[in-house]
């Protein structure tokens, strides 16, 4: 509805749902992509089983290898035909789903990161493959992955904007609606670029924070 009122404070609602999509889409999507990072990982990492060795890695090129937009079609368009599910459910699963193959390999660059000695040298104290991994090689590996996780929190904040192509009501869905209904086309932009860079700034800072707290242990 236009109220004639041009003025931006008078649309910060609009902005502010833009802003909880962004995020709720992007902090859901972390945490199943990072659940799903673990799983492919480890199934990269299975030197016995060569299926699923294949089969993550087969995933993860796959997914890295094509835009996340057509992802989120097909997600969207796909599961459409067998049921009907709100387009936000299709975008978090769609972006879920490319998280994961991003994660996999964060977490997987985490454990190869640490030295071999340390396997050697578990191994031949006695532990076996289970604890050499869980207490020898995770904690270690750890450190690396949780900044590269909080890392690809801050891309997928950026790269939810293109939920908006299915209708989500994110940033840049949000954006639109009051350019259309201000008739102005620059500011919306501004005010939007402004949100996100406050988003992905304060989160990095935190991020941050924690990393140097870690590194201190
Ligand atoms: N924009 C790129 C694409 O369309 C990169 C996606 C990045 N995804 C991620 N989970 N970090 O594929």
């Amino acid at each position: 509805v236009n109220t004639n009122n041009t003025s931006m404070w008078h649309y910060w609602h609009y902005f502010a749902i833009g802003v909880e999509y962004t995020i709720g889409i992007s902090a859901i999507s972390v945490i199943c992509g990072f659940i799903l990072g673990v799983i492919l990982a480890f199934m990269r990492l299975a030197k016995k089983i060569k299926v699923l060795r294949w089969i993550a890695t087969a995933y993860v090129e796959f997914v890295r290898g094509t835009p996340l937009m057509v992802q989120i079609l097909f997600v969207y368009f796909g599961l459409g035909v067998i049921v009907n599910i709100p387009a936000v459910v299709s975008g978090i699963i769609a972006v879920s789903l490319n998280s994961g193959a991003y994660v996999c390999e964060v977490i997987r660059g985490g454990i190869l990161s640490v030295d071999k000695g340390q396997d050697e040298a578990a191994r031949s104290l006695g532990l076996n493959s289970h604890d050499t991994m869980f207490s020898v090689i995770l904690p270690q590996a750890l450190k690396n992955i949780w900044p590269a996780l909080g890392n690809e929190f801050v891309s997928l904040i950026k790269e939810t904007s293109i939920v908006s192509i299915i209708g989500v009501s994110d940033m840049i869905y949000q954006l639109k609606i009051v350019q259309a209904d201000t008739y102005r086309g620059v500011i919306p932009i501004v005010i939007t670029m402004i949100l996100y860079f406050i988003l992905t700034f304060a989160i990095s800072r935190i991020l941050r924070h924690y990393e140097v707290k870690m590194a201190k242990k």
